[in-house]
């Protein structure tokens, strides 16, 4: 099967009752998530479950959970302490709550979360996510239900398609994953062992999934991999696409004007993306690509494969090929070994790139990582020292690339109401919020906007002069 699954089962969970039953998706951590905890979403749907966005609310909670760093799995355990007094209090009025622990806590922590938190139903990990109505069918009967399998069968095959009003209710922007896993093993990293290795959906399917997003008013779509620009899918025609060729492949479906893509690793950057930057309109000038370090000492431990000099080259093509794209990176400080003078070369190649906007984060060891096993474990206030200095860099940096923008008229594909009434919001070409004064009927389309000043997490803008009426531009 090339697309998603229209069918569903013939049993209900949602509406035993009679009554429709609700539910709610809480999702931490990346774009990724926020996909699948979606597709969770769209797969209760015709199981006669409604979406509702607080807990309180909800018959089934699904913590959709990151497993990054600690912080963000420890977050998931306080939330089922709260989720456990909820289940509690219900259960004195006769009511019930089920509870999922679903994403990569999951995968990562299995049956162990049952141990932890008594009040856990199903366990389910990223790649059996399709296998949720089974698994709470299951519960239903009594029964902890758990899958952290990485199954045979493509999840893709298996989800549902929303439904047109859902697609409309989320949005002009959509993220749609056409690669999961990866095969990289940066030593601080636990995706390869959560996500498990490399895979790419086939071309078809991503593309009958942008047209369905597309007749539903979609504009952009954002492509999502964990290992994006490692993307090598069946191509339409047989053969293997590569992530140049899908994003060509997807600007010709009628109504997507804007594509983005993230996460790239720097060795995945192959000529024909560079290009890409140059050579498709489609494809915004906007690039999430992480370089964690500038020290090569501290890129060998992390197992990149790359230098320091091979990132500065491949910006510096990526530049020729498209001067004006806004760089993003991801960065770690304090992974076992750094010294003062690797941060400074950190630093440094801040210096030398100047990033659009980034993310940082004091290295955090995962157990069952190479990283976590390395001696010369740096201390956490000088992690928290480091991290001050950098983050004080790079929010500079971002500012500066905003307030450049002024003055400057700038496409916006608008998204949504603004912050004030009679205010529209929308992101430039360089993913920056865009507020400007004007009617929701331009929601979903593409304007010349004139930027007229810069706050600290927006652009501020008016349309500008023949800005009015007519159809996007493509
Ligand atoms: N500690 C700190 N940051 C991490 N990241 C991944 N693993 C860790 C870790 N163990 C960061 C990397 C990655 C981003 C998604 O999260 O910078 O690019
Ligand atoms: Fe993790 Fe990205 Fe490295 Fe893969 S390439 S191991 S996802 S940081």
């Amino acid at each position: 099967m090339s697309g998603f699954d229209q069918t569903h089962d013939e049993t209900c969970l949602g509406s035993e009752a009679g009554r429709k039953r609700r539910v709610h998706v809480h999702s931490y951590g990346c774009q990724m998530n926020a996909y699948d905890s979606q597709r969770m979403a769209d797969l209760l749907v015709p199981e006669g479950y409604s979406e509702c966005t607080d807990a309180q609310d909800a018959d089934l909670v699904i913590l959709n959970t990151c497993h990054i760093r600690e912080h963000a799995a420890e977050k998931v355990f306080s939330e089922l302490g709260r989720l456990r007094a909820l289940k509690e209090r219900r259960a004195a009025t006769g009511a019930d709550l089920t509870i999922v622990v679903a994403g990569c806590v999951a995968q990562a922590e299995g049956e162990e979360i049952f141990r932890r938190q008594k009040a856990v139903d199903v366990i389910i990990g990223p790649q059996a996510y399709h296998r949720l109505p089974e698994l709470l069918r299951k519960a239903g009967s009594g029964h902890r239900a758990a899958d952290t399998e990485f199954p045979e069968e493509d999840k893709f095959d298996h989800l549902v398609a929303p439904r047109p009003a859902r697609i409309r209710a989320r949005g002009v922007g959509a993220f749609v994953t056409v690669q999961e896993g990866c095969d990289k093993f940066c030593s601080f990293c636990v995706v390869p062992y959560t996500r498990g290795a490399e895979v790419s959906r086939p071309v078809a399917a991503i593309v009958a999934e942008v047209e369905r997003l597309a007749c539903a008013g979609v504009r952009e779509v954002t492509l999502l991999g964990q290992n994006v620009n490692a993307y090598h899918g069946t191509a339409e025609r047989g053969g293997t696409a590569s992530l140049a060729a899908l994003c060509a492949r997807l600007a010709k479906v009628e109504g997507i004007v804007r594509i983005r893509y993230t996460t790239s690793h720097p060795n995945d950057m192959t000529a024909d993306l560079v290009a890409a930057h140059r050579d498709q309109p489609a494809l915004m000038p906007y690039l999430h690509l992480p370089v964690q370090s500038g020290s090569d000492g501290v890129l060998a431990a992390m197992n990149r494969k790359h230098r320091r000099a091979d990132y500065l080259d491949l910006v510096a093509d990526i530049r020729r090929a498209r001067n004006d794209i806004a760089l993003s990176s991801d960065f770690i400080v304090g992974f076992p070994g750094e010294t003062e003078e690797d941060f400074t070369d950190t630093l440094d190649l801040v210096e030398t790139i100047g990033f659009a906007s980034s993310f940082s984060f004091k290295y955090s060891p995962r157990p069952g990582t190479p990283g976590a096993e390395l001696p010369h474990q740096v201390a956490d206030d000088v992690k928290a020292v480091r991290l001050a200095r950098l983050q004080a860099c790079l929010e500079r940096q971002r500012q500066a690339f905003n307030h450049a923008t002024v003055g400057r008229t700038l496409d916006v594909l608008f998204e949504k109401k603004g912050r004030h009434d009679g205010q529209i919001a929308g992101k430039s070409p360089y993913l920056q919020a865009v507020q400007v004064d004007a009617g929701q009927e331009l929601i979903g389309e593409v304007r010349p906007v004139e930027i007229v000043a810069a706050g600290p997490n927006s652009l501020f803008g008016r349309l500008a002069r023949g800005a009015g009426g007519g159809a996007p531009p493509r």
